[in-house]
């Protein structure tokens, strides 16, 4: 006869595998868990951030990766903490948003912290712009129009910004203004974005940053963009062309080995590839002096060797990743991926 304890032992054990299951099950339906076997490759060895989307690059140390992506840390935590892709420049008649593709001057407009509630704009023969961030309920929140007629919320940033901007982007004085999102409303990917949905099984709302083109983060592999040099002729490209978050190296990251990569951790922080990075014209404007390339390169040459198997047939650099855990990301940080 089995003892009544070891009965009793065995069904509590069950009860508890079966439990454990069951929540597993559930949380796997829900959203995917985050892995426990982690391989390192490399190191964090640039970190970006982009305060007005097709703006000039901010460099950081040390940033913050909130769910809408990266935002500025600052030490004195009165002053203002910028925010990637958090301003957007929109036309004034459609409310269309407007880019370094259509306006590659566009690249070299500086955005900085001047003080608790304002920003300072820069660029070359225009005089500095203070730009104070915005509050929504003043009759200022306007939807602007982004990619593939994707609608979404700005708070505009009123006249002498619209001003500015016309000035330096088309000599006028009308025609821009600038948008700001306060990180307060999502974006919605189902009615604009449906081909892309329905490809890329982990991409979701839960993606998106704030006028990031897609995904909250994106990230470069050095090796891919070395790979790419050598096979370019008469021109030259750093990962800067590619407009990076994360830039990741590591002595034995293969190129184009990150698109393999299905879970990448830097320090506090997991995030999750959902798609990799299809490219545009943008990437053949030089980052530090607007000019675009008259051959067209880099796109040209990727275009001839690494194409996306997606719905659109456009060649890829790096990949978008969402955020799943939050935290802080430092340069030098390792990094992990899980496979
Ligand atoms: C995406 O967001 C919109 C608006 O918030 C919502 O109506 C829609 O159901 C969301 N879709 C998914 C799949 O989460
Ligand atoms: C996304 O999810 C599917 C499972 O639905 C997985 O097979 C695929 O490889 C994932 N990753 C990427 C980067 O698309
Ligand atoms: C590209 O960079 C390499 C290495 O720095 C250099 O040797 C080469 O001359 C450059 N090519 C052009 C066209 O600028």
């Amino acid at each position: 006869m089995i003892p009544y304890q070891v009965v009793t032992g065995t069904t509590v054990l069950v009860g508890v595998a079966t439990a454990v299951a069951l929540v597993y099950l559930y949380q796997k339906k829900k959203k995917e868990i985050i892995p426990w076997s982690w391989e390192e490759v490399g190191t964090l060895k640039q970190l970006y951030l982009y305060p007005l989307k097709s703006g000039h690059r901010v460099e950081l140390i040390k940033a913050e990766c909130t769910e809408f992506g990266l935002k500025q840390t600052e030490d004195d935590e009165k002053l203002l903490q910028m925010r990637d892709r958090g301003l957007v420049v929109y036309t004034e008649k459609d409310k269309e948003f407007r880019s370094a593709r259509t306006y590659p001057k566009m690249v070299l407009i500086d955005v900085g912290v001047h003080d608790e509630n304002h920003l300072a704009v820069d660029a070359a023969t225009m005089r500095t712009l203070y730009v104070e961030i915005p509050t929504k309920n003043e009759g200022n929140e306007i939807t602007i129009t982004l990619h593939k007629g994707e609608k979404l919320q700005a708070i505009d940033c009123g006249d002498e910004a619209a001003l500015w901007f016309s000035r330096y982007i088309l000599e006028k004085d009308t025609g821009l203004r600038l948008g700001y999102h306060d990180g307060s409303y999502r974006r919605d990917l189902t009615k604009t974005h449906k081909t892309l949905l329905d490809f890329y099984k982990n991409l979701t709302n839960d993606s998106t940053g704030l006028y990031s083109d897609l995904t909250s983060t994106n990230l470069i592999n050095q090796a891919s963009v070395n790979d790419l040099n050598t096979k370019l002729t008469n021109s030259n490209v750093t990962v800067n062309n590619f407009r990076p978050n994360f830039v990741v190296d590591g002595p034995s990251i293969q190129p184009y080995e990150e698109e393999t990569w299905q879970w990448v951790k830097i320090g506090d922080v997991v995030l999750r590839n959902v798609k990799e990075c299809t490219r545009c014209i943008m990437t053949t404007i030089d980052p530090d002096s607007g000019a675009k390339n008259s051959e067209r390169e880099p796109l040209e040459t990727l275009e001839t060797y690494h194409i996306s198997n997606g719905p659109f047939p456009l060649p890829v650099m790096g990949i978008g990743l969402e955020v799943r855990k939050t935290g802080f990301v430092s340069v030098g940080d390792k990094v992990l991926v899980s496979k």
